[in-house]
């Protein structure tokens, strides 16, 4: 099948490792201009390097916190000043702390909302006067499963990212007749640098040993183990390709079968 995104110009924010990566490499594989986003300079050059040696595509590696409004919005003006527009937006970034509700203050719940919220609106907002002029406009949020499942201990992730939910639906709903389609994946547990923190985490909390965690979490899942960031990928690009033209408004569970709802 042809995924069809050949010269399409794509945006991956929270790009320099992990499943933003995955997937900037992935969509580069297929022939699409990708750029790329993280905060740390040098990080993100060197993921745009390393994308360019491996598939020959042109990366375009913009270095900034799109949990500020002003960075999302110049992380977009900069790919369309550069190549003339935007085809795909997949707005990700890094995730808030774990901790427990009596552990966070109103500011650690503003900056959640910044970082996995308001980043996706300032940059759905930038983006839309270019998607409207793309043939094949799509954009994908990166959630979390726990917006069906809560997590133990990631009581903002499980919170905030409910509303980048309702955002997608909502602009699936409001933006179809305009051609502009959004759906969202929820990653269950995929091996990452975040995840690895994660289990750090627990690790400490339970007084027990990293590997001893990753085994709980994987005895949770229905294949039994944590997922690869390129499996991840493969969805993520399938969804914002034009081989996905009928697919808008879906929240997307890539978890292995973490979540044990029927629907
Ligand atoms: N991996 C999982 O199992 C899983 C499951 C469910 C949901 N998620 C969510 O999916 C997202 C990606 O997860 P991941 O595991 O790939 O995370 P990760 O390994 O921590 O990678 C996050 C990426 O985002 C960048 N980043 C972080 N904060 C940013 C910001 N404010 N502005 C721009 N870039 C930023 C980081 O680079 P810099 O440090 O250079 O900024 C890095 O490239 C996170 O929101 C995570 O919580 C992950």
């Amino acid at each position: 099948m042809d995924l069809n995104l050949r010269n399409k110009i794509a945006i991956v924010t929270g790009a320099s490792r992990g499943l933003g990566f995955a997937t900037a490499l992935l969509l580069a594989q297929e022939g699409a201009r990708v750029a790329i986003n993280s905060r740390n300079p040098e990080n993100i050059e060197m993921a745009s390097q390393k994308i360019y040696h491996l598939t020959g595509t042109p990366v375009l590696p913009i270095a900034g916190d799109v949990s500020q409004s002003e960075t999302a919005q110049r992380v977009i003006e900069k790919v369309a000043q550069e190549w003339g527009g935007v085809d795909i937006l997949i707005t990700n970034a890094g995730g808030p702390p774990a901790g427990k509700f009596e552990s966070f203050s109103l500011e650690d719940w503003q900056n959640a909302v910044n970082l996995n919220f308001i980043s996706a609106v300032t940059l759905i907002q930038a983006a839309l006067p270019y998607l409207r002029k793309s043939a094949a406009p799509a954009v994908l949020t990166v959630t979390s499963i726990s917006v069906k499942q809560p997590i133990d201990g990631l009581v903002l992730s499980n919170s905030v990212r409910a509303a980048t939910i309702g955002l997608t639906k909502s602009l699936a709903l409001e933006l179809g007749k305009d051609g502009i389609r959004f759906n969202s994946i929820l990653p269950g547990w995929t091996s990452t640098e975040r995840v690895e923190q994660l289990l750090h985490h627990r690790a400490k909390t339970n007084n027990s040993t990293i590997e001893e965690e990753r085994q709980k979490i994987a005895s949770q899942t229905a294949l039994g183990r944590l997922a690869d960031p390129q499996e991840f990928a493969r969805v993520a690009v399938f969804l914002v390709s034009p081989a996905a033209s009928y697919l808008t408004g879906s929240m997307i569970a890539v978890d292995g079968g973490f979540y044990r709802g029927t629907f």
